[in-house]
């Protein structure tokens, strides 16, 4: 069974994409294969941050995949920032990436990477590099928009390893059949984001039930009065239709009309939300900051061991 990884950025609340994207992927993998799970801090600080709302918000996004379902006992999950190891890498990494190839991730374009914005975020992909290879990863659960970051990864430890020896597991993104790249309500051509700008179409995770109906209800649909699945010409009636599939696993397109399909999917979603926020609100923070610290523990080991092959390969000394 193949090693598995996924990262969580703590710049907002969870959304319904990351949960459909790669959250649910993961709880459902993680009996059948080993799983690793992090607290993606360090890529937190790519964009302006107020270090208040980042401890928080750390804790919350770990409170939140525990109440999605991620069993501490079978997966690994820690704070990236608890472990040096992934730094370590990234910069080790850098002497191997070239400035043109992460220029062109379209992620540091989106993020309006200008003369101003911090240099991490130019060289964020490559520090995703470092969280993958550090653990022997062979698949990467993530959606649609992080493909080219595992892409990068992979071209990454191709290269190394032809430069300087069989070091590197080569990785592959695996994505969900549905819902793999979940549309923004209020914009269907735009992805969902926790930091959209508006978040009238952004079903947060932790969103009351009447809140979440209300932005459901409020979805922008498109001309005609057709339910189809059609991602070009209906793109928001397309993301609505593959939010139910992915809700309740079944494939249904016998609408009469907009509103029963938008009922439908508000039922579905306030249902699927139920169970993991009943769940938040009964883990504390004292237990999440246990699993954290064991998680790091339980992560060290393997990381220190890539980083010194990685050291040993460079011609570096690898006793610390
Ligand atoms: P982040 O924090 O933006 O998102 C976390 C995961 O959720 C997925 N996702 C979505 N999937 C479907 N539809 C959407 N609208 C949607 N929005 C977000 C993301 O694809 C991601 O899988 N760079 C990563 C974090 C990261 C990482 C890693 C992931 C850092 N290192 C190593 C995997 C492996 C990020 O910003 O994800």
């Amino acid at each position: 069974s193949k090693r598995r990884i996924s990262g969580f950025k703590p710049t907002g609340p969870l959304q319904f994409g990351n949960y459909m994207g790669a959250i649910r992927p993961v709880v459902e993998g993680q009996h059948a294969q080993p799983t690793v799970v992090f607290i993606a801090d360090l890529h937190a600080l790519t964009v302006r941050h107020d270090p208040a709302v980042l401890r928080r918000s750390s804790m919350e996004v770990a409170g939140l995949l525990l109440a999605s379902g991620i069993d501490p006992e079978k997966t690994v999950l820690y704070r990236q920032s608890d472990l040096p190891a992934h730094t370590e890498l990234h910069y080790l990494l850098e002497c191997v990436a070239s400035y043109g190839e992460t220029h062109r991730m379209i992620q540091f374009k989106e993020k309006g990477g200008g003369g101003g914005s911090r240099l991490s975020l130019l060289t964020y992909p490559v520090l995703m590099a470092s969280d993958i290879l550090l653990h022997d990863i062979e698949e990467v659960p993530v959606g649609r928009d992080q493909r080219q970051h595992v892409e990068l990864t992979r071209d990454l430890a191709v290269r190394f390893n032809e430069r300087y020896g069989p070091v590197l597991t080569v990785p592959r993104a695996v994505h969900p059949a549905v819902a793999a790249r979940v549309a923004d309500l209020a914009e269907p051509t735009t992805k969902m984001g926790k930091t959209n700008a508006s978040t009238g179409g952004v079903l947060f995770l932790l969103d009351p039930p009447d809140v979440l109906r209300r932005k459901v209800m409020r979805a922008v649909t498109d001309t005609g009065t057709e339910v189809v699945h059609d991602p070009e010409r209906k793109p928001g009636v397309s993301n609505l239709l593959d939010l139910l599939e992915a809700c309740t696993g079944e494939q249904r397109r016998d609408f009469r009309g907009y509103g029963e399909l938008k009922a439908t999917v508000a039922d579905a979603v306030v249902a699927t939300l139920a169970p993991i926020q009943q769940k938040y609100h009964e883990i504390d923070e004292t237990y999440i900051e246990e699993i954290l610290r064991d998680g790091a523990e339980r992560a060290r080991e393997r990381a220190d061991r890539t980083v010194s092959r990685v050291r040993e390969a460079l011609g570096l000394t690898t006793a610390r």
